[in-house]
């Protein structure tokens, strides 16, 4: 490694294991906050530097890459989702990018499972019932829910995440697994996944339990509408822990408050943070979180060093751990 000294910024406050890893080359400017950098302080403050470290909430486009000038060289994303980043204009300017890969898979999926367990098993209905006096006698048909023993669970989107969230589930007793992906498996994969390839249409109709967990792009962008909702079951229950994007919220709110599907667990909106006017935040059957899918405490930290390796070693020009290619 050279001695030289890159100057970078981080746009929010980091574990420090991913500061010293940075701190061994960098001269590192960190906006140190909890909340968002204002963008006028991101293009003030990214004027001439060689690397940013940035999150899923920082929008990296034209405006930001022309205002660091043309010493940036890596953008580097404590996230596996690159789609905040401009990827064809830093690809147009020579800028590499890093992220953060496998080490969230198990901790989304955990959630994912977690999120699906407790959407279908009404646990924060219950728990709000048991808070707030609801809690009568034991009633036979009370807070029921469906059980994933002999369900068809359907996956759009099975990738990474996708295959730790179905052999998390598997153990529980689903009788199916289908999925849907723009690239189909190969047979010898889906035969040892024990998966049946689905098209979207088909896969909506017979699952269940239907799981988002496929990259936002242009082509999933409000993939689940107001006609995908209508080809669900009406017992269906929804699961979105990929982007919020990927979902037409107001068909979402239309589906569920006319019981056209029985339940939806989100961890991801669009805004974030979702309004608490909401109207999803109204509804029995829609159980949200605060996009915190990867938050186990392992796994932020990885996220975070991994970040800042690529970083480190995109600017070194040596082989990042993570870096991004554009296929
Ligand atoms: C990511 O890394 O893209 C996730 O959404 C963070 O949980």
């Amino acid at each position: 490694m050279s001695s030289t000294v890159f100057r970078i910024l981080v746009t929010r406050r980091i574990p420090r294991e991913a500061i010293d890893i940075l701190a061994t080359k960098c001269n590192i400017d960190v906006w140190d906050s909890d909340e968002c950098i204002p963008n006028q302080t991101l293009h003030k403050r990214i004027e001439g530097i060689d690397g940013l470290f940035c999150l899923l909430t920082d929008k990296i486009g034209s405006a930001t890459l022309d205002a660091a000038g043309p010493s940036l060289k890596v953008v580097s994303t404590m996230s596996v989702g690159v789609d905040h980043i401009d990827l064809r204009e830093c690809a147009r300017r020579n800028i590499n990018i890093g992220y953060t890969p496998d080490v969230l898979t198990a901790a989304t999926a955990e959630f994912t499972l977690a999120l699906l367990l407790a959407t279908s098993r009404r646990i924060v209905e219950a728990t709000r019932e048991a808070q707030s006096g609801g809690w009568g006698t034991w009633k036979p048909t009370w807070l029921c829910g469906p059980s994933l023993l002999g369900g068809t669970v359907g996956i759009v989107g099975l990738g990474r995440i996708g295959i730790a969230t179905l052999e998390r589930l598997r153990p529980f007793g689903p009788k199916k697994f289908l999925y849907n992906n723009t690239k189909r498996r190969s047979i010898e994969e889906e035969n040892e996944l024990s998966v049946e390839y689905a098209t979207l249409d088909d896969l909506l109709k017979r699952s269940d339990f239907v799981l988002c967990l496929c990259a936002l792009t242009p082509e999933s962008t409000n993939l689940f509408n107001r006609e995908a909702f209508n080809k669900m079951k009406r017992t269906a229950i929804f699961i979105n822990t990929a982007r919020g994007g990927i979902v037409d919220q107001d068909a979402l709110y239309e589906a569920l408050s006319s019981n056209k599907i029985a339940a939806a667990g989100i961890d991801v909106t669009n805004p974030e943070p979702l309004p608490v006017d909401n109207a999803l935040f109204k509804l029995n059957n829609c159980v949200i979180t605060p996009h915190i899918a990867s938050a186990s405490l392992q796994t932020r930290t990885k996220m975070a060093t991994l970040a800042a390796e690529n970083l480190l070693c995109g600017l070194e020009g040596i082989e990042m751990p993570a870096k991004y290619s554009i296929s």
